[in-house]
């Protein structure tokens, strides 16, 4: 989706040139995120106008443009104040070109750019608005009328300070967006604000920070003849240190900004952030009884080195690899394997309410739903609760009905998938308990649930989900397990899969060695046109999961197949030219498996076989097998899933495709 980065140093003296370096690097952060073309806007040297380069295709495309255009040395000069903001655009309105990528303007003069993430649903009405006012519009995009709109405000409200013409603006448009606006007429100044897509505010000083919260102001600057951003003399405003240098960065996600600082507020929606004379002050223009008074400044645990690269080719090769260490972070602090005990305390204020529902909802996309897939039958097993599994936008399109004693989790990576957070919203509107399942804190999912898991898997960079599905799997193992810690009769099969999670990172090592073997398997398989990925039991979700990767990655055609439903159609698929890959594991459903690689071999299928270590009468069936260790069969997925990450992964190598930015994809999905 849309990168939005924004940098303003206040009285920290930086040449435009160093200010485009940062933006670029800002840009390079989000690239992960998916999109089809850049831009920037800084000051003209005599700062009296706005500069835009824009490009189609990668931020390296800009880079280039950018030393292109701003040779000349005027832009080496040291400015004291200055802001920039720079944008990669995931196009939704208009083809990806120069002329629809942001930012975005006003009009000629450049007196107002815009750049924004999301969608303004109702930009057809704004437009015919504007063009009745004689506004002409330049691109096909739904940013455009929010920039020409300030204008028209502007214009029509001499008297509004910045902030105000952008919060009237917002007022007026639908839809989701987050925004960073610059203007000319009021240089030294940002006004950003979001609603339903992320956006933070980070703050780098020299010294330490003497306050943890930054007070919400509301009402017109105009009401009182004079801005209401707090002075740096107010004593209700600490916020500030002593000395006046001051950068702030707007960003859509954190590894935009933690190579330059830890402190960051993440703005809630509706939130508009102003910056002037150097203060940063955060607003609301209606006041609700819920709303905290304050926005807290939140310390980043995050490194540099978590959004590196290191030794490894691709992002998403790197997530692969570190499976062995995100599964032990995702449990570190919560299961004691001494004691047999787990504690998440994330939730274990809210167990008793949960244990009295009537029905656990598992609600996700894409990766995040199969691995509600992947545990449900624990679930069912161990809480003794009817279990369902939702993908958030079907369950959006059937208004599914929602009761007060349901507990719904909302299982997301990012936390900002649109479908699943309005997925959240219906759900807590009617009553139910909120329970998240997120890997970034601050998340719009995080904030706005009643409790929930952290899965701890680290930054998740490749636009392909990896480890953070194996941590989603493992938090809701971990739930499993917390919901039947009194259960007598269940005591030996907790214990069996306690001692599985003790062995698991070791057992995830013992996977990925398997790396070669299955880079010789993708060069049997790169350059057919489909596989299809057959099993069942607990091992259908790797299927669904594996399928999806191919899909995604490579381009190719892949199809997760329930093995049970074989002889209902898909076996129709199986000859002796189409690639099928099958797990079989020694389950309680070893025989029907076994039953399904019979009726594919006999219709002269050779299926690849995930099966487990040693087991011969399996591997028997075809001379291409992968086999991995033994473990309790609900973690079974966590083992069998990893050959199929490889897998995708060097076919995607082979067949020349980008692997962590495969096309048409972003990594936050915050449009529905
Ligand atoms: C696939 C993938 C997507 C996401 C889906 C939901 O590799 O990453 O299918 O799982 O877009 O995203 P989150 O988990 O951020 O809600």
């Amino acid at each position: 989706m849309c990168g939005i980065f924004a940098y303003l140093n206040y009285l920290t003296p930086k040449s435009r040139l160093e200010v485009l370096d940062l933006l670029v690097t800002g840009l390079k952060r989000l690239e992960y995120r998916g999109y089809d073309s850049t831009g920037v806007a800084i000051d003209s040297p005599d700062s009296k106008n706005i500069v835009m380069v824009k490009r189609t295709g990668k931020v390296k495309v800009l880079e280039d443009a950018i030393k292109e255009h701003f040779s000349g040395g005027e832009y080496s000069e040291p400015v004291m104040t200055h802001i920039g903001i720079a944008h990669t655009r995931w196009a939704t309105h208009g083809v990806p070109c120069e002329r629809n990528s942001h930012p975005h303007r006003s009009d000629e003069g450049n007196g107002f750019v815009v750049v924004h993430n999301g969608i303004i649903t109702n930009y057809n009405d704004v437009k015919t608005f504007l063009a009745k006012r004689g506004y002409e519009f330049e691109s096909d995009t739904d940013t455009e009328v929010f920039a020409k709109l300030v204008h028209h405000l502007w214009k029509t409200h001499p008297t509004y300070s910045f902030r105000e013409l952008v919060e009237q603006a917002i007022l007026q448009v639908e839809g989701a967006f987050a925004i960073a606006v610059k203007s000319k007429h009021f240089p030294g100044e940002c006004v950003a604000s979001r609603r339903s897509s992320p956006l933070l505010v980070a703050i780098k000083t020299k010294s330490r920070l003497a306050t943890d919260h930054i007070p919400i102001l509301y009402g017109k600057d105009t009401d009182s003849g004079k801005p209401q951003v707090l002075p740096r003399s107010d004593s209700t405003s600490e916020f500030m240190p002593e000395e006046k240098e001051v950068e702030y960065f707007f960003a859509s996600d954190a590894s935009a900004v933690i190579e330059h600082t830890n402190r960051v507020i993440y703005l809630e929606d509706d939130d508009v952030a102003a910056v002037r004379d150097g203060t940063l002050s955060i607003h609301r223009l209606k006041k609700s009884l819920d709303d905290p008074h304050a926005r807290e400044i939140t310390t980043l645990k995050m490194e540099i080195q978590q959004i590196m690269k290191g030794n490894y080719d691709y992002f998403m090769q790197k997530e692969i690899f570190e499976q062995p260490d995100s599964v032990v972070n995702t449990m570190r602090g919560r299961v004691r394997f001494d004691g047999n005990a787990i504690v998440l305390g994330g939730i274990k204020d809210y167990i008793p309410e949960i244990k009295r529902c009537r029905r656990l909802m598992l609600i996700g996309c894409g990766t995040s739903y199969h691995s509600a897939v992947a545990t449900r039958q624990l679930l069912e097993e161990l809480t003794e609760l009817p279990v369902i599994v939702e993908l958030a936008s079907d369950f959006l399109d059937r208004n599914t009905p929602i009761f007060r004693d349901d507990v719904c989790f909302f299982i997301s990576q990012s936390g900002e998938t649109a479908d699943t957070l309005m997925a959240l919203r219906y759900c807590k509107q009617r009553g139910a308990l909120i329970v998240g399942i997120t890997n970034t804190v601050g998340s719009s999912i995080c904030r706005e649930s009643h409790c929930g898991v952290h899965i701890n898997a680290g930054p998740e960079i490749g636009v392909a989900s990896t480890k953070a599905y194996t941590s989603q799997f493992i938090s809701l193992v971990m739930f499993a397990l917390v919901m039947s810690e009194d259960r007598l009769s269940l005591q030996q099969r907790r214990l069996e899969i306690l001692q599985a999670l003790s062995n698991l990172a070791d057992q995830i090592r013992k996977v990925l060695k398997l790396d070669s073997k299955v880079q010789e398997l993708a060069k049997d398989l790169y350059q057919h046109k489909s596989l299809l990925i057959m099993g069942r039991g607990y091992n259908f979700a790797t299927c669904l999961e594996g399928a999806l990767k191919v899909k995604e990655l490579t381009y190719m055609h892949s199809e997760g197949i329930m093995a049970g439903e074989l002889k209902h159609g898909p076996l129709a698929l199986v000859d002796d030219s189409m690639p099928v890959l099958m797990i079989v594991l020694r389950d309680p459903v070893y025989v029907k498996c076994m039953n399904a690689l019979q009726q594919v071999t006999s219709r002269k299928g050779c299926p690849v076989i995930i099966c487990e270590e040693g087991d011969e009468e399996t591997k028997a069936f075809s001379s291409r097998h992968l086999e991995i260790p033994r473990t309790v069969d609900c973690l079974q997925g966590i083992l069998t899933v990893i050959p199929m990450q490889l897998l995708s992964y060097h076919i995607a190598v082979l067949r020349g495709c980008d692997v962590d930015c495969p096309r048409n994809l972003a990594k936050s999905v915050t449009v529905e």
